[in-house]
């Protein structure tokens, strides 16, 4: 069968919101779609470009990549790639790629962690993988404590100079590192557009370090990850671990993290989901999208069915002042420790 040329749907940006990343000219879709999983060499290439195309048509211009996303490490980049080389060939301007680096990648000295080495020969593999002659954002995927971080931040500029990203980022750093790395790069001209880290109803760890706050005054935008904590704050482990699930794999999700008690908790959160009219997965990103500090969220899904349901948060943001006060009973340290 001749497959049919792909055609954005021309009405896509009307049914999205976009946000401003920070104190920047960028804006990002509400929602935006991450290759962590379900984009790897175990997804047929026909369900992941599936998704693709779903997730433009509806104005979800921004896809967030890493280096190491698959599996295997770099598959989720090739499977964008051939995408990009074909059906969103056309719309390379009207799409924001993200790639990072920071976690184990190639073995040696040379993959890994924070190092002007690792960070510049990752970014041109991640490339070449994408088939593309920039990304949109570069991000140091981690804080390296053995890498001066002058070091990190230099290399993150160089590639800015060089057109090879046009925006620099940094996730998951600790407080006084993000600080450090704000200033180092506000300094040399390449603000850093956004600080990427987990935030979801359980895990409220950004804000209580002072994260949000510190990237707030340093004029970046916020985007947040495992907005449903990898699926947990959704309909999905309410009865037992379905077969198709990513907690079934048991890997980046554990099945020891599903205890009785937070199952109980989860379903006392469908409830309240429920009397919103509302699914848990849309609560839990209402909650977020509610949040003007929040620029976009990255939400990750295995099917267009998810997808759909996700983007129906973004019509009903209002919660009152009891709801938000219920939910927040969910947020106490005890649930938080309990995951990776
Ligand atoms: N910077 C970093 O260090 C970092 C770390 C982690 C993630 N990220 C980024 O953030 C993205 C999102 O992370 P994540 O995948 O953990 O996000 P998530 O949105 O918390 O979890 C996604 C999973 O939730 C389930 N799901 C999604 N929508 C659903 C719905 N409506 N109903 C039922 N289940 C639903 C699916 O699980 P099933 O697969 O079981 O169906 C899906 O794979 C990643 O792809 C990546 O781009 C960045």
């Amino acid at each position: 069968m001749i497959e049919p040329v792909y055609s954005a749907d021309a009405a896509r940006y009307e049914k999205m919101q976009y946000r401003r990343a920070g104190k920047s000219g960028v804006q990002l879709p509400l929602l935006s779609l991450g290759l962590w999983q379900n984009f790897g060499s175990h997804t047929p290439f026909q369900h992941a470009k599936q998704l693709l195309h779903y997730a433009f048509d509806q104005g979800i211009c921004h896809f967030d990549l890493a280096n190491n996303y698959g599996p295997e490490y770099g598959a989720a980049e090739e499977t964008f790639g051939r995408v990009m080389a074909s059906s969103f060939k056309p719309y390379r301007d009207e799409l924001f790629i993200s790639s990072k680096a920071g976690y184990d990648m190639w073995p040696g000295p040379y993959g890994n962690w924070g190092s002007r080495k690792y960070l510049m020969a990752s970014l041109d593999q991640s490339l070449r993988r994408m088939k593309l002659d920039y990304v949109d954002i570069f991000y140091s995927h981690r804080f390296d404590p053995n890498t001066p971080i002058e070091e990190t931040m230099q290399a993150l500029v160089d590639i800015v100079r060089q057109g090879k990203a046009l925006y620099a980022g940094i996730s998951r750093y600790p407080y006084e590192h993000a600080d450090r790395a704000y200033r180092y790069l506000a300094a040399h001209d390449v603000p850093c557009l956004l600080l990427q880290d987990r935030y979801n109803i359980l895990d409220r760890n950004i804000q209580e370090r002072g994260v949000i706050d510190l990237t707030m005054d340093a004029n970046a935008g916020l985007i947040v990850f495992s907005p449903l904590q990898q699926g947990l704050l959704t309909g999905r482990y309410l009865n037992g671990i379905p077969s198709d699930s990513r907690m079934a794999r048991n890997q980046s999700l554990r099945q020891s993290t599903l205890t009785p008690e937070l199952v109980a908790a989860l379903r006392e959160l469908n409830a309240m989901a429920e009397r919103r009219g509302q699914t848990l997965a849309e609560m839990s990103l209402s909650w977020l999208m509610r949040d003007p500090r929040v620029s976009s969220v990255i939400v990750g899904a295995s099917s267009v069915e998810q997808l759909q349901d996700n983007l129906k948060a973004m019509s009903n943001l209002d919660f009152s002042p009891e709801e938000l006060a219920a939910i927040d009973r969910f947020s106490e340290p005890h649930w938080i420790r309990q995951y990776p």
